[in-house]
């Protein structure tokens, strides 16, 4: 006694009600994905210069989306607030002018060979809560105002006995 209802008059309607929703809401995602500031992608060209324009950042260039590049992650304004550039090459310090990303919030610079002392420049980014930078080039010692980082919810150094304190590898989660 099985009885199949006849489909319900509205189904042909509906259907096409979601394929012209659907293809609004691509054509919509697709132009948010462009959105970006232009001055940010001022500030990521600057850190590719800065680091030796290694290879690896082949596709950053002036006449792209910074959205759309490997290892930038934006926010729906368009604003970075993702930078991951584990292992890609970077050569030199980490420069200032990073905390131009107003919005930054994970850094993940993980096996490069980036230079300097612990990067206090990075106190200046206010929004940052991930600083993944171990496996570099850095010297000297952690800085006592390490605490002025105050939003950070994840460290990752690497092995401290390179940053002249005691042996071990060091996370704070
Ligand atoms: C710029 O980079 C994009 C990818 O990010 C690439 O498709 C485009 O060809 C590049 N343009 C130039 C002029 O190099
Ligand atoms: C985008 O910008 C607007 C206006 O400045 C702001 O209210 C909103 O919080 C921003 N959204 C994100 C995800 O940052
Ligand atoms: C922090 O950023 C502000 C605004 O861009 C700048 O004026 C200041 O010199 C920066 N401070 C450091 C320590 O980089």
């Amino acid at each position: 006694m099985t009885r199949v209802p006849p489909p319900p008059p509205l189904t042909k309607p509906l259907h096409i009600f979601f394929s012209f929703f659907f293809i609004i809401a691509v054509e919509f995602l697709g132009k948010s994905s462009q959105q970006f500031l232009t001055s940010e992608r001022t500030t990521l060209l600057g850190l590719k210069q800065r680091w030796s324009n290694p290879p690896s950042l082949r596709n950053w260039n002036a006449s792209s989306s910074p959205c759309n590049w490997p290892g930038i992650i934006c926010n729906a304004n368009g604003s970075v607030i993702v930078l991951d550039l584990m292992s890609k090459g970077l050569t030199g310090p980490i420069p200032p002018f990073i905390c131009d990303l107003r919005n930054l919030e994970n850094l993940i610079l993980t096996d490069n060979f980036l230079t300097g002392e612990f990067p206090r420049v990075l106190y200046n980014c206010s929004k940052l809560i991930e600083i993944e930078i171990a496996q570099n080039l850095f010297v000297g010692k952690l800085p006592d105002d390490i605490d002025r980082l105050s939003g950070l919810k994840f460290i990752d150094l690497g092995e401290l006995v390179k940053w002249l304190n005691p042996v071990g590898d060091w996370k704070l989660i």
